[in-house]
């Protein structure tokens, strides 16, 4: 299928390919006019059966500087809450001829089977645990450009240590950036307390750590993560007060990492639980607005990339 599901799907050309495809992307966002014509007569569909802010007004605007027509389908407004099944969605969508449609959804799983079901390119949004591959992506390119803004100009990220820190288990950002940052080089360590820790992260080549201190330490890169309750039916759910205390990313704790270590965060953030307040609005070392920055030029890039067949221009580099 030639959607976007997973960063599992990717080649590192790949990957690199759609982060240098962005640059044009942040220099046109970045001037008065941000208009383009490439996707004109073209229809994007988002569907999005989960809240966003970041990844749905991202993808909306993408497509709008674009040049195409976007239409955002609301799960909580539309017949999916009169028990329309995601398989009878997915044929009605199609049936509107679109010519791209942004997914997300809480089960993992779901961005396939509606890839299975439709004509057009579908783009993962973030599918349940699984994967939010252009979130990747675009924490690939915000570390870029924070790197060579520090005058670091390395093709990838070979010789990095980059912390993911929080709920991994529950987590498709830590999926989809493990895959992608280690196609890129990188030395990744996951962090969390047991309980949210999937079993056997060594075999997909990722250091697993319970204590913080000890992950931090030496870490050229810290991307924390919420816990995301919503998924933890049934689970025990820790106190904020005792997460901050163990997980939590503190001034005093950061200064365990590599000195001028890099601070990321996919956001929404809970201030004062996975990450404090000082460290989030630090400016010479969190890139947590950046990443959102980037979050546009990089969807512009795949939504490009991907009605390429459609628009009679050749694919993939
Ligand atoms: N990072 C991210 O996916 O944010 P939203 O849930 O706001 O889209």
């Amino acid at each position: 299928h030639r959607g976007l599901l997973g960063i599992g799907h990717l080649e590192r050309h790949e990957i690199l390919y759609v982060l240098d495809q962005a640059e044009q992307w942040i220099r046109l966002n970045r001037q008065r006019s941000k208009h383009s014509d490439l996707l004109s007569g073209l229809t994007i569909i988002n569907a999005f059966f989960e809240n966003s802010t970041r990844t749905l007004l991202s993808f909306e605007i993408a497509g709008k500087r674009l040049g195409a027509d976007v239409v955002n389908m609301h799960a909580a407004q539309s017949s999916v809450k009169k028990g329309e099944t995601l398989i009878d969605t997915a044929i009605t969508l199609n049936a509107m001829r679109p010519d791209a449609i942004v997914i997300r959804h809480a089960s993992s799983g779901a961005t396939q089977l509606i890839a299975d079901k439709v004509d057009c390119p579908v783009l993962n949004a973030g599918d349940g645990q699984h994967e939010h591959p252009t979130q990747a992506l675009l924490d690939a390119l915000a570390l870029r450009h924070a790197l060579q803004a520090r005058g670091e100009t390395a093709e990838d990220f070979t010789g990095l240590t980059i912390t993911i820190c929080g709920d991994i288990l529950h987590s498709r950002v830590a999926r989809s950036n493990l895959l992608c940052l280690q196609a890129l080089g990188a030395t990744v360590r996951l962090c969390a307390p047991p309980a949210l820790m999937p079993a056997n992260v060594e075999a997909i080549g990722a250091e697993p750590f319970h204590d913080f201190d000890a992950a931090l330490s030496g870490s050229d890169v810290v991307m924390m993560l919420r816990l995301q309750t919503e998924r933890m039916q049934g689970q025990f759910i820790p106190s904020a007060r005792e997460y901050h205390h163990l997980y939590g990313l503190t001034e005093e704790r950061l200064k365990r990492a590599a000195p001028d270590a890099l601070v990321m965060h996919p956001g929404p953030m809970n201030r004062g639980v996975e990450i404090d307040s000082d460290v989030a609005d630090m400016i010479d070392r969190s890139i947590i607005t950046r990443q959102v920055e980037m979050g546009v030029a990089v969807r512009m890039a795949c939504l490009d990339i991907l009605t390429r067949e459609t628009r009679g221009v050749e694919s993939w580099a």
